[in-house]
């Protein structure tokens, strides 16, 4: 296996271009929100994590950087045996910390700043639609009434990177037992937290208006499945703002945008919800977007990924992509 530095800007060979149609809406609004929050110049062929921003400003420490990921310990939580481990050591905490994607906050990787405008103060989450109990959780509710547990979990993102993170959470099954979702309920939709006034995201891109606020759903045989979880928090703490405190959905074996950050609505719906990147770019980000490696995304191979998680050093090492990003036990019965 090759380490091969991470280069100063991501990439993507143009030569792997197969659609323009197919990428032109998302491309348009990165390139917007690039413009529009960072004055940054011009993000061409990019996307989740996948960013030609220049990214030699990570740091390996930094007192600011640090202090946003200073959060209270969350315990007592058991590491689930089950997902104790995986083929590849966890990323880096202040590497991970500084490379997220949360696009109300900017189009740079570098959100984490930003992105502590969040307001997390008296969190509530509703869950609504077809349950038979509704309710409106504060987050403390939550972290009564579920069971904590940590799991260690491979994250891969669609455009090729890939991540292992310790979360701290419960699975959604266990709040879906508690709403009890009717016979007619067959898909859920996540709502993130949005409010135009902190947020540094355009609501127009080149003429197409961004479906803000961000959101992402499952058919509810994916939500009842054992991964399927909740993340409160992270490295032992609670979620950093930049993870999408203080609660947000994490499936390992779908590509990182699935996961909706800072959820404040949980509905369960009869018919399959629209979603933010599918509505944005049906052709490149699917309702489904399971990780698969002989499923080229419009642009590029997914054959492989860069793992980035060699330390702050930025090192990565290209590996296979697993599919369903090694989680194939778990739910490959999903898509008989
Ligand atoms: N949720 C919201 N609300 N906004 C976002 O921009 N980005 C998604 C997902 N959830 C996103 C989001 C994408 S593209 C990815 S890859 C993951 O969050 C990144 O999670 P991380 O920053 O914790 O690694």
């Amino acid at each position: 296996m090759t380490i091969i530095r991470v280069p100063k800007a991501w990439k993507l060979p143009e030569a792997q271009v197969t659609s323009k149609s197919a990428y032109v809406n998302r491309r348009r609004f990165l390139k917007t929100i690039a413009n529009a929050s960072l004055g940054a110049g011009i993000v061409s062929a990019l996307g989740c994590k996948g960013s030609s921003v220049p990214e030699n400003n990570l740091v390996s420490s930094n007192q600011a950087l640090t202090a946003t990921l200073d959060q209270p310990s969350l315990e007592p939580f058991a590491r689930n045996p089950a997902f104790k481990t995986v083929d590849r050591p966890i990323t880096d905490e202040i590497l991970a910390g500084q490379y997220n994607n949360y696009y109300e906050f900017g189009g740079s990787k570098s959100i984490w700043r930003a992105s502590q405008a969040l307001p997390t103060d008296n969190w509530q989450v509703t869950v609504t639609g077809l349950v038979k109990n509704p309710r409106t959780y504060d987050l403390d509710d939550l972290l009564k009434k579920f069971p904590l547990e940590e799991r260690i979990y491979r994250l891969r993102c669609v455009e090729a990177w890939s991540m292992v993170l310790p979360w701290v959470g419960f699975p959604m099954k266990l709040l879906m037992a508690e709403v009890e979702p009717t016979d007619k309920a067959r898909f859920v939709s996540f709502t993130s937290y949005y409010d135009p006034k902190i947020s540094l995201a355009p609501v127009q891109s080149l003429g197409q208006k961004v479906p803000w606020p961000y959101t992402e759903g499952l058919r509810l045989e994916e939500m009842a499945n054992e991964l399927a979880f909740f993340a409160v928090g992270v490295y032992g703490e609670m979620l950093p703002k930049q993870y999408g405190a203080p609660i947000r959905a994490v499936l390992p074996w779908k590509y990182g945008f699935k996961g909706a950050k800072s959820i404040v609505k949980i509905d369960f719906v009869e018919q399959q919800p629209a979603t933010f990147w599918n509505t944005l770019s049906p052709s490149e980000y699917g309702f489904e977007d399971n990780v698969n490696p002989n499923k080229p995304h419009p642009r590029w191979s997914q054959k492989t990924e860069r793992f980035i998680g060699k330390g702050p050093d930025l090192s990565w090492e290209e590996r296979p992509t697993l599919p369903y990003n090694g989680y194939e036990e778990y739910v490959a019965s999903l898509y008989k």
